[in-house]
């Protein structure tokens, strides 16, 4: 039988491009956009109405519509509807945890080369936003298993993923607990491809995600601030089983595209985080002696940076006398007590528990709608 007589391969029902074509049906998100360009979000049920200050839209004018039409209120406002694509879906879906944004997803996919069929392991789970990038990307012969601590947030993250694709899909495993107390009874050594982190304090998983990664995986971190990026490229260092790591942040910036007017927004979002890459090297491997040494005092006044690079043994995470290293002109440091970092002390905007018990409701009535 030749490649062209071949049967074509049954698409899947969740993970693949069912939900993505054809007319708008029941239980659909879809995105609305006004003619002042505002975005809104309905789900698609017979029998409801859309309403604004002007007028009302009824939902059976969009079931059985195109992707892509335009459809009038009972005011004459025009609405362009159309199917959220992932990064839409992402920043209007309930939140938990704060999410990673699509130009992070999209960085962290490629510079993590996310391959179909990957196993990739992930922590923390948070609202499930970078886990419908990394599923999209491993398709549904990958493995993603998610870790989560906390069970709140696991639920509104697999409901989240749920409403996307329209069912749980396949390839994701989502396990409630720590990532360094659960990985080993999911992940046996030396079987995961890829391991991304979202979390406060991503050093303190790296003796377990280095268990877990096949020799040459990739490690990669996002993190807020840049005490936490000093600390982890510390930690990677000091570990010894990872090659040097490099660390980036993406600024995106969108135009304004109007006649002559082509220009810059004023607006952007100027920060959201920081990435880190590493790869772990085969078991036994000492990392290559740094050519470059860091400079001087960047390991704090008291640090003999320069016998460690030679030794091999990494650069110091110790000073000479075997106390903490500070990073001059921070608060950065190896010292710092593991319960000082918490999402207020990182400046976090957290949700109160009243705001996650409805958010996780809403998607727990969503899910039974869907399935
Ligand atoms: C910022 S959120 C993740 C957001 C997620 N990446 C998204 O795009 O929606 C960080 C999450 O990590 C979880 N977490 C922190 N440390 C963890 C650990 N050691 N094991 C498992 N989950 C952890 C927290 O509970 C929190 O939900």
């Amino acid at each position: 039988m030749t490649d062209a007589e071949q049967p074509a391969a049954e698409p899947s029902l969740v993970a693949g491009a069912h939900d993505r074509r054809g007319v708008f049906e029941v239980g659909e998100r879809i995105q609305l956009t006004d003619p002042k360009g505002r975005l809104h979000t309905i789900t698609l049920e017979p029998g409801r109405e859309f309403h604004t200050h002007r007028g009302f839209l009824r939902h059976d004018d969009l079931i059985g519509s195109h992707d892509g039409s335009v459809v009038t209120n009972t005011a004459g406002v025009e609405y362009l509807a159309l199917r959220p694509l992932l990064s839409d879906y992402v920043m209007s879906m309930p939140r938990g945890a704060a999410v990673v944004y699509p130009k992070d997803s999209g960085q962290i996919v490629q510079m993590a080369d996310i391959f179909p069929g990957a196993t990739v392991v992930e922590a923390g789970v948070g609202s499930g936003a970078l886990s419908m990038s990394l599923l999209r990307a491993i398709g549904e012969h990958g493995r993603l298993l998610s870790f989560e601590r906390r069970e709140d947030f696991a639920d509104i993250a697999r409901g989240n993923g749920r409403a996307f694709f329209g069912g749980d899909h396949p390839a994701w495993t989502v396990t409630v607990g720590d990532l360094v107390e659960s990985l080993p009874a999911v992940a046996p050594p030396g079987t995961v491809d890829r391991v991304v982190l979202d979390m406060l304090a991503p050093w303190e998983c790296l003796e377990a995600v280095s268990e877990a990664l096949i020799p040459g995986g990739v490690l990669i971190c996002y993190v807020a601030t840049t005490t936490q990026l000093s600390r982890v490229a510390e930690g990677i260092r000091a570990h010894g089983g990872f090659t040097e790591p490099s660390a980036w942040e993406s600024l995106v910036r969108g135009w304004h595209l109007e006649g002559l007017a082509v220009r810059p927004q004023h607006r952007m979002h100027g920060h959201t985080g920081f990435l880190i890459t590493t790869r772990r090297l085969a078991p036994g491997v000492v990392p290559p002696e740094r050519k470059r040494r860091p400079a001087k005092g960047a390991y704090g006044d008291t640090a003999d940076v320069g016998s460690t690079e030679q030794d091999g043994s990494g650069p110091a995470s110790t000073g000479i006398d075997g106390g903490p290293v500070v990073v001059p002109g921070s608060t950065a440091s190896t010292d710092i007590p593991a319960d000082a970092w918490t999402p207020e002390a990182l400046g976090e905007r957290v949700k109160s528990d009243k705001t996650i018990r409805r958010v996780r409701r809403s998607l727990a009535e969503t899910s039974d709608d869907i399935g």
